[in-house]
């Protein structure tokens, strides 16, 4: 288990589609796992997914403990997501401002997909199948992203919602995903 580093954008590693699992429950797979949560936990983030650390397998992690530093954010439990499929339950979106690990430092409002399902696995290979809206539903979008070669800025709508952290928001101490 280590805290690996988190790559940057500009890399191009996280710009590629990520490939399939197709073998559950294997020391490889686990050994990611605990690699994964080490380095999201050590960065005080609330999602990441192995691109951002280099490995270009489907597979993310996410999760939100209810914080006092944080009294509007929903809980989103600690989940394991492997091969995610998302469905919108329909087209209405809402901005929401998003951070990511390998854009750190800046914030921007982005638009996403209201309430939707999504369905994969977790590392032992059992099925997962919800349906989730609001900040749930937003941290599920933005970690999936990461698998197609998506990040959050390239989503921004109008680009003068897009700045550091700091200077958007100096009154608070806000997550990065
Ligand atoms: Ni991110």
């Amino acid at each position: 288990m280590a805290v690996r580093d988190v790559l940057k954008m500009g890399d191009a590693r996280l710009l590629r589609r990520a490939e399939e699992i197709r073998v559950f429950d294997t020391p490889e797979l686990h050994a990611l796992l605990a690699d994964m949560r080490d380095t999201m936990h050590a960065l005080d983030g609330v999602g990441l997914a192995a691109p951002q650390i280099g490995v270009n397998l489907r597979v993310v992690i996410f999760g939100v403990q209810r914080n006092p530093r944080y009294p509007d954010a929903d809980e989103v439990p600690q989940t394991v997501l492997i091969n995610p499929v998302i469905t919108p339950m329909s087209g209405a979106t809402e901005d929401g401002w998003e951070g990511c690990l390998s854009v750190p430092g800046m914030r921007g409002l982005v638009p996403r997909y209201t309430r939707l399902r999504y369905q994969g696995r977790d590392e032992y290979g059992a099925l997962i199948d919800r349906t989730v809206g609001a900040f749930h539903a937003r941290v599920v979008q933005h970690e999936c992203d990461h698998l197609d070669g998506i990040l959050y800025p390239m989503r921004i709508r109008d680009l003068r919602q897009f700045g550091f952290s700091g200077v958007l928001f100096p009154e608070q101490n806000v997550m990065d995903e």
